[in-house]
């Protein structure tokens, strides 16, 4: 491929059709904000500078780039939006003097490829045209623009669906926005678009019957409609994000991953997995969640921003954000590890146990019915059934500190801040307030009294109670 290849993608617009308060391009596709599927399908074809061109919303979206990008992408302002041929000027404007093919894609275009961008940068080299562009055939045109060809064959210009007549509407080879232009030409051609149609814009499409008059030829590249359609509005979104999380999980399943019922499950495009996986079915992998070697997620399983390390077994229906997870651990059925969970090797978290900032040490187990929260949990500890962290008084949260080897005993409430020393020993039901030295015995509840007998004759006297009841 040529080396000098620039981008501009045009994502300026408001996005109407979305009814939304978020700008179009940041409404997100399997965890990506839609201008990154562009950018980055650009990026791939190695062009460089890529030039964002942003307008509506222009400060927040700058953000979301910047904070996915970095300083690999310019942006360009357009501050009125005056139709994609406006927005490309501003991008070429962005470019300087710089000499090359100008790749041009739309920023709410999510399904095109590097490897169908490339080719249309070569074949607009092959064929030495100023201009090439993507072709799409397509069973529904409507909302496209039409390419209308001439005797010969080749394109002669592109018309508008507001601009078509009901002859043209019926053509189904649309202009999916994909353009590979001569630097230089693309200068002069862009001066010379003028705003004479239905939307009073200055339309990039123009460009085709711009070459023509120019008696230049257009090349054109057939791609597949699957990689072609827009989003518009959140019915065309959804689609797309289908189209997405197919191949998301088409790669996945490529680098070992097994998903026992694929159709069912959500997996974002950042998610990144270790060989020999297994997902079951209804399964949510979002963010920047990474599950590494032979790790089981159960059915049901929500897991956002988590990190599984090799070996662990997350049983169904569990849910984890921002949580970390070593290897060999067992998490659930029904856990919620919320962020800052932390598991070391080995480590068992049991059904309706919840953490939050809490490190559970290396093999140490924790499950039945517990809450840790704001606390820190040795090697080889024992947390009992329905033991609860009290770490926040209403007012403020504290520590609990729990060291290696503690035996904690079922229904405990540990008040921070309080500290059970190495070896400490909690007895079941036990309110502790106060640090329990190293293997020392806790015990704090009421003293157990028996008396012999006394079941017997309460029931006799409650039986006497009943018959005198009216
Ligand atoms: C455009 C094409 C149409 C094509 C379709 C493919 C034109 C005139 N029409 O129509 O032929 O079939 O895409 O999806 O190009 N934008 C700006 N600044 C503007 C206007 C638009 O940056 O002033 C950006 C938008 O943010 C959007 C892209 O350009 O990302 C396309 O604009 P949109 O209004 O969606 O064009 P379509 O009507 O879909
Ligand atoms: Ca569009």
């Amino acid at each position: 491929m040529e080396r000098n290849v620039a981008a501009l993608v045009l994502a300026a617009g408001k996005g109407t059709r979305m009814s939304s308060a978020l700008p179009k391009v940041l409404h997100p596709a399997c965890g990506k904000p839609l201008i990154a599927w562009p950018t980055e399908a650009a990026l791939g074809a190695g062009a460089s500078p890529v030039v964002l061109v942003l307008g509506h919303g222009g400060d927040v979206v700058e953000r979301a780039v910047r904070r996915r990008f970095g300083d690999t992408v310019r942006t360009a302002r357009q501050e009125a939006q005056l139709g994609t041929g406006h927005a490309a000027r501003v991008g070429l404007e962005a470019l300087g003097a710089w000499s090359g093919t100008v790749l041009i894609v739309y920023g709410d275009c999510p399904l095109l490829t590097s490897e169908h961008l490339a080719a249309l940068v070569d074949l607009r080299h092959r064929t030495a045209a100023p201009l090439a562009l993507w072709t799409t055939r397509v069973d529904d045109p409507h909302g496209y623009g039409r390419v209308l060809r001439g005797s010969d064959g080749l394109p002669e210009r592109i018309v508008e669906e507001k601009d078509a007549t009901p002859e043209q509407r019926r053509i189904d080879e649309i202009n999916p926005g994909v353009y590979a232009a001569d630097a230089a030409w693309l200068r002069t051609a862009l001066g010379r678009l003028t705003p004479a149609n239905a939307q009073g814009e200055l339309y990039l499409t123009d460009l085709v019957a711009a070459a023509r008059a120019d008696g230049r030829g257009v090349a054109t590249l057939e791609v597949d409609a699957k990689e072609t359609q827009g989003v518009n509005d959140r019915a065309q979104l959804a689609a797309a994000a289908a189209v997405l999380q197919e191949r998301v999980i088409r790669r996945a399943q490529l680098e070992g991953v097994t998903f026992l019922l694929p159709t069912s499950v959500v997996v974002d495009a950042d998610v990144r997995f270790g060989v020999d996986v297994t997902v079951g079915p209804l399964v949510q992998l979002t963010g920047a969640t990474d599950v590494k070697d032979e790790v089981v997620v159960g059915a049901g399983c929500v897991l956002h921003d988590t990190v599984v390390a090799a070996g662990s077994i997350i049983h169904p229906y569990s849910v984890c954000d921002g949580a970390r997870v070593g290897e060999g651990c067992t998490v659930g059925p029904f856990a919620r590890l919320r962020p800052g969970a932390v598991l070391d090797e080995g480590a068992h978290v049991g059904n309706f146990v919840e953490m939050k900032k809490a490190r559970l040490g290396k093999g140490s187990k924790a499950n039945h019915l517990t809450y840790l929260g704001d606390a820190e949990v040795g090697a080889g500890a024992n947390i009992g059934a329905g033991t609860i962290t009290c770490n926040y008084d209403g007012v403020g949260k504290y520590q609990t500190t729990i060291g290696d080897g503690v035996f904690v005993g079922s229904n405990a409430t540990l008040v921070a801040p309080v500290t059970i020393g190495r070896g400490g020993y909690v007895a079941a039901g036990s309110t502790i307030s106060a640090d329990v030295p190293e293997d020392a015995l806790a015990i704090g509840r009421g003293r157990q009294e028996n008396k012999p007998g006394y079941a017997a004759g309460l029931r006799a006297r409650n039986a006497e109670r009943a018959k005198k009841k009216p």
